[in-house]
């Protein structure tokens, strides 16, 4: 078999034969054909690179033959031959577009020499015709890859105009989780932040999980994913969790399937956090052009969320001159400044150990600070009294919270903080001030910050209470008050983490 494929077609059978006998002893593969159509129908059914017909045959000159085939590929070589050449015959062929001619009967070299240029002609119209689709292929990824590229920068400024808008942590958080998941449309999307208190990484900001695990949620730095990316501060994408020798152990985070993408963020060289991008609704892995634009994205992400740190930074200020405040009015009360000190970390304490989200802790602990600030209203008398107060006394004292939720109304950013302040002398049972709330309808922190504020009160000096209870002894009264003062299952995690309130007498 030849690499060159020739058609001759000719009306004379012996000049066909011929042609066809002297092409295939020079190492080409030949075929011939009696009339101009059935040429045309050989050229339908097979390709062929050069044809050689004669110009006069009984159904169609020679040049109406070269158009059918040209049409059928533009790059076919096409000689003509003629017994009877004229110029204007020659000049017509070659202005229809034949390579060239040759004159019947073939003079053997004439032949050989016409036939062997052709051949080359051919090779290079069909190198030149790979290279063309090549380049053409190469132009339609470029303009695709163009077209992808502008339409991730497009999405960046996107999402870095939308998350720069608001300073509110949160908000900022929840925002980057959305565009991502429905610009990359994948099913599940989350943000995990560091917890500096517990040493893991817990969810701040989820689409596609269930409640629960977002709330409870926490990873440990070793032995998970998140974990190697928090640690290595490196963006990685896996196509196949199950094949990949890094990470197959390391799969125990429930949420992850096989491809996914984990990105750090990083704000000034520290890592603050992990995104992590998996279930794509095609099923199809992620792409490298994917983990680009995760990389892209959280460049920005980091920088509205150092933006909304700062604003945090702004607030805490602020409730740290309040807290400033407070602390005078523990020390009237208690006789001591590390009250609101103590119920924070007692409070923190029981959250951690019903696993609550990061925002519910972080209100917690604001709560905590400021949750006596309405006794900058109660009269010096009644808060030092010594003895036991009167019931007009009592009225005055039990207006504290209320006061306190006054203050801090118009400070909105603190609306969720202000509710546990109002209700942290609420019991469980009902018995409580100022609302009579009961059981659920008391805020779960409002529940948490009660139970740290009694044990602190029990175990210290109190004006009308000169000996503090023992450690022993304020255990039994919390478990004496379950379900009447306290929430019963606050009082289990109080029992379950209560060798972690070192503060005790
Ligand atoms: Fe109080």
């Amino acid at each position: 078999m030849g690499d060159t494929n020739f058609l001759v077609i000719d009306d004379e059978p012996v000049i066909g034969e011929i042609t066809s006998t002297i092409l295939k002893r020079m190492g080409y593969d030949a075929t011939y054909a009696l009339l101009g159509e059935e040429g045309v129908q050989f050229a339908t059914k097979q390709p062929f690179d050069i044809v050689i017909t004669d110009l006069r045959l009984p159904d169609m000159d020679g040049i109406r033959v070269l158009e059918r085939l040209k049409a059928i590929d533009p790059d076919i070589v096409v000689i003509i031959s003629t017994g009877y050449p004229s110029f204007e015959s020659v000049h017509a062929a070659l202005r229809a577009g034949a390579y060239d001619y040759v004159s019947k009967p073939f003079e053997s070299t004439e032949f050989s020499f016409v036939i062997q240029r052709a051949v080359s002609y051919r090779k290079i119209l069909i190198a030149n015709k790979n290279l063309r689709a090549e380049l053409a292929d190469e132009n339609l990824r470029l303009e695709h890859k163009v077209k992808a590229r502008t339409a991730d920068l497009r999405l960046v400024y996107h999402i870095a105009r939308r998350v720069s808008s608001s300073l509110e942590l949160q908000v900022v958080l929840n925002q980057i989780v959305d565009l991502i998941s429905r610009t990359l449309k994948v099913e599940t999307c989350s943000l995990l932040m560091f917890n500096e208190e517990s040493g893991d990484l817990s969810i701040r900001a989820a689409q596609g999980l269930p409640d629960e695990i977002v709330k409870t949620t926490r990873i440990s730095l070793s032995d998970t994913v998140s974990g190697w990316v928090f640690r290595q501060g490196e963006a990685i994408l896996v196509e196949d969790i199950e094949k990949d020798p890094r990470f197959s152990r390391r799969n125990q985070e429930r949420y992850y399937t096989n491809s996914f993408i984990s990105a750090p963020l990083i704000v000034k060289d520290k890592v603050i956090g992990v995104i992590n991008v998996n279930n794509r609704k095609t099923r199809e892995p992620f792409t490298k052009d994917e983990l680009r634009l995760i990389k892209a994205i959280t460049r920005e992400v980091a920088i509205a969320i150092q933006n909304a740190e700062l604003f945090r930074t702004l607030e805490e200020s602020y409730l740290q001159t309040i807290k400033t405040l407070t602390s005078v009015i523990d020390a009237k009360d208690h006789y001591t400044f590390t009250h609101s000190e103590n119920v924070t970390r007692y409070a923190l304490v029981l959250a951690n150990e019903l696993k609550l989200p990061f925002q519910e802790i972080d209100d917690i602990r604001k709560a905590c600070q400021l949750h006596d600030l309405g006794k900058i209203g109660i009269s010096d008398y009644i808060l030092t009294k010594p003895g036991k107060l009167t019931d007009d006394e009592w009225r005055e004292m039990k207006q504290h919270p209320g006061k306190a939720e006054e203050i801090l109304k118009p400070l909105s950013f603190l609306s969720n903080v202000v509710r546990l302040v109002g209700q942290h002398h609420e019991c469980y049972d009902g018995h409580g001030y100022p609302y009579g709330l009961r059981g659920e309808a008391i805020a779960l922190g409002a529940r948490i910050i009660a139970l740290a504020d009694s044990f602190d009160a029990m175990t210290s000096k109190r004006p009308y209470r000169n000996t503090p209870m023992t450690k022993e002894q304020a255990v039994e009264e919390v478990k004496r008050n379950a379900g009447t003062q306290f929430d019963p299952g606050i009082v289990a995690a109080f029992l379950s983490s209560f060798d972690k309130f070192s503060c005790c007498p």
